[in-house]
């Protein structure tokens, strides 16, 4: 039988939850599709962190490495200062593992609401493509005569030429193989950042070259926040840098419905991806399985697509429409009519079905 061996990072807060219902419903898929899931946990959060002073183990990153995908829930513990959570678990694997893609796709699924008026589903179905190693995450910079009248903070945007390329690259066969409007819109700021999106818009228009079916777009990332608003369905893929991407994807996840279904894959093509939901660990709802486990159902389905399991991870995404078109009432916490679990135990019926 085909396995595929997946480390799952439950997490801080209500992270444990949502990657409950994640996994009972790749069970689940696993199970109608013919193939197996070998899942192993790592207990890497702020519980940890607090217990032993340590974020991660020195040798996480080579234990990791030998999995083929990672199944993350939350990061972010209310006990533990910001920053080092992110930074020393989150940031640090894609950074290693080189997930030079963070892709987080923007679909507003029948039944649900969106705060847009008088759109619907047919209007909003983009995808994200964030560059997700470079650019003012890369920590690049420093403080000089810190607490004093003369300090200086300096946080450079790193762009380099290959890392650029790359995913640039990713985006428009992303964007090819999606077979949609066929239009890769560049997101940046050239009119401003002349240094770093002149590197990006070159780039953009020498390998779009190798694109001629592609349309090639571009639009600054104040108006494409608008457009985003008021002509989300003018959008097929948009790539764009590191900073850029984390913006718009958070106005991307409240425009298709919110956290409670925002889900994206830090991509390395060739090497261990991580499948998460975008929103955080929500810690005021924990324990309580009033959390939506839809995000990270989601997750789970890029993570097979992404694995190969193309039919299992469309089976799993129409799971989550038929619910979504169904009896829930809203994907917010606490008010979706149903608990975490019965959500779970929803999508994995709706599985059975299709199957049948
Ligand atoms: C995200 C998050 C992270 C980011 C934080 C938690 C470091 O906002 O995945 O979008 O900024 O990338
Ligand atoms: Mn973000």
């Amino acid at each position: 039988m085909r396995t595929y061996r997946v480390a799952v990072i439950p997490g801080d807060g209500t992270g444990p939850e949502m990657v409950r219902e994640g996994l009972k419903t790749l069970e689940a898929t696993a199970k109608l599709y013919g193939f197996s899931l070998d899942f192993n946990e790592f207990d890497y959060g702020g519980e940890r962190f607090l217990e032993k002073g340590e974020v991660l183990p020195e040798d996480a990153i080579e234990q990791l490495k030998a999995y083929q995908a990672i199944f993350l829930g939350a990061i972010g513990h209310p006990r533990v200062r910001p920053g080092i959570l992110e930074k020393g678990i989150l940031l640090r694997l894609r950074f290693e593992l080189d997930q030079y893609i963070n892709l987080r796709p923007v679909k507003l699924y029948p039944g649900i609401e969106t705060p847009l008026k008088d759109k619907a589903p047919e209007d909003i179905d983009f995808v994200v493509v964030r560059e997700n190693t470079e650019g003012l995450y890369a920590g690049s910079g420093g403080i000089l005569r810190k607490g004093t009248p003369h300090e200086v903070a300096v946080q450079e945007s790193i762009n380099t030429r290959m890392g650029v390329e790359r995913c640039l690259r990713f985006a428009f066969d992303y964007c090819r193989a999606r077979g949609k409007k066929k239009k890769l819109t560049l997101c940046g700021k050239t009119n401003v950042l002349t240094y770093a999106f002149d590197l990006w818009e070159r780039a953009f228009h020498e390998i779009g070259e190798e694109y001629p079916d592609i349309e090639k777009d571009y639009g600054h990332v104040d108006a494409v926040v608008m457009w985003m608003v008021k002509d989300p369905e003018y959008f097929d893929v948009i790539v764009t840098d590191n900073m850029f991407g984390d913006i718009i994807t958070d106005l991307g996840a409240i425009i298709q419905g919110g956290m409670g279904i925002a889900a994206g894959g830090n991509i390395n093509p060739s090497g261990t991806s991580m499948f998460e939901p975008i929103g955080g660990s929500a810690p005021k709802y924990t324990g309580q399985n009033v959390i939506n486990p839809l995000a990270s159902i989601c997750a789970g389905s890029m993570m097979l697509d992404h694995l190969g399991e193309k039919e299992a991870a469309r089976a799993m995404e129409q799971a989550v429409m038929a619910v979504c078109s169904g009896k829930i009432k809203s994907l917010s916490a606490g008010r979706m009519g149903y608990s975490t679990s019965e959500v779970g135990d929803q999508v994995a019926a709706r599985l059975q079905q299709a199957v049948v």
